[in-house]
């Protein structure tokens, strides 16, 4: 029994393995919207048209400048846990609306407050935002059947000092509820409750995937090195050659010296769900130092755990 049950735990594993190579399956139960009115709309990027919006479900809006934000960390906290890092990858931190003119909202529907621990606490007109105590967010990824998209999640998308769903509830209730085209109001009569959550933690991976921070610094000879140091223009520039734009670079430690953060810019063609991302230059200020090296550090060694799976062999 014990055989057979491995067995099936590898099959199991090999088509997850599958699942996240170009793509991602086809949904156990379908987490889609209807946006079928969306079908007649004018085409255009988000924040690149003057022309009204009619309808907030095809389009992110006023969120239209969309980041992707992603982790360099050398530990997590939770190593006792087994909360690992992902050997040789970047992780998710999450995808942000941003404005048109850069300032962004954030905590936009206290019915979808799912985070225990928000920050702010504070919105910055007074309002507290009420931490959540209830079931966690991974019950209703269980609920809907992807075992495929926790399982990436669980590699990809890791806290530092408290559990994942603790940050994969705070990311949805922080940033998707200000993300017009997760709105409620856009999933139809058929909506099933966290539907849009589901579906907002398949769309942070469809665009993590399309920036493959690790290997994009890589194949420029950037590797994480506890020896020797980068410039920030060569780490800018190895991420333009491949994105075509600059993404903000994050660093911290005393002088600006430690690679942290990098954040994608976008404007999106069509929703956020399934649309297109256009890469454009980060308008916030990089606090990587410019006359220092910066530090990539390697990963400590009892932090960090192989989580790719071995490719299929014949097919
Ligand atoms: C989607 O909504 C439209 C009305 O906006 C409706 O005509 C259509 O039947 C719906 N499609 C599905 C699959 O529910
Ligand atoms: C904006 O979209 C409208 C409607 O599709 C189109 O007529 C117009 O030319 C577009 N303007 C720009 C600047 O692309
Ligand atoms: C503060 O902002 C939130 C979110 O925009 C809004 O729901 C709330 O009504 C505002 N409260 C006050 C006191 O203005
Ligand atoms: C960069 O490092 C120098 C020390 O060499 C320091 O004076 C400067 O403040 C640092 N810049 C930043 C942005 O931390
Ligand atoms: C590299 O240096 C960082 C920062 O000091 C440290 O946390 C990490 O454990 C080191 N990694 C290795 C493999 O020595």
């Amino acid at each position: 029994m014990a055989v057979a049950a491995g067995f099936l735990a590898a099959v199991a594993l090999a088509s997850q393995a599958h699942a996240f190579g170009f793509g991602l399956e086809i949904p156990v139960y379908n987490t889609f919207p209807n946006i079928s009115s969306c079908v007649s709309e004018p085409l255009f990027y988000s924040c690149e048209n003057k022309t009204e919006i009619k309808n907030t479900c095809c389009s992110p809006t006023p969120g239209g400048v969309v980041l992707q934000s992603q982790f360099w960390s050398t530990y997590t906290g939770l190593e006792s846990e087994g909360q690992l890092l992902p050997k040789d990858s970047w992780t998710i931190h999450g995808l942000w609306p941003d404005n048109c003119d850069g300032s962004y909202n954030q905590y936009c529907d206290f019915s979808r407050q799912y985070d225990p621990d928000p920050s702010p606490a504070v919105l910055p007109n007074g309002t507290i935002i009420p931490p959540y105590h209830g079931i966690s967010v991974e019950s209703w990824i269980l609920e809907f059947g992807r075992f495929d998209l926790l399982d990436y999640m669980s590699k990809y998308w890791i806290n530092q000092g408290a559990s994942n769903s603790d940050f994969w509830a705070h990311e949805f209730s922080k940033h998707a509820t200000c993300t017009s085209t997760f709105d409620v109001a856009c999933y139809g009569p058929d909506y099933k409750e966290h539907q849009e959550v589901i579906d907002f933690y398949l769309a942070v991976v469809r665009a993590f995937q399309q920036f493959p921070t690790f290997d994009m610094l890589a194949a420029a000879g950037i590797y994480p090195s506890n020896t020797t140091t980068y410039s920030l223009k060569q780490i800018e520039d190895a991420l333009k050659s491949q994105t075509g734009a600059i993404p903000y670079i994050g660093c911290g430690g005393e002088y600006g010296t430690d690679l942290e953060e990098v954040w994608y810019y976008n404007h999106v063609m069509g929703t956020e769900q399934f649309g297109r991302f256009k890469s454009i230059d980060s308008d916030t200020p990089s606090t990587c130092n410019t006359t220092m090296g910066i530090w990539y550090y390697e990963i400590t060694p009892t932090s960090v755990r192989e989580v790719r799976t071995e490719p299929c062999a014949v097919f």
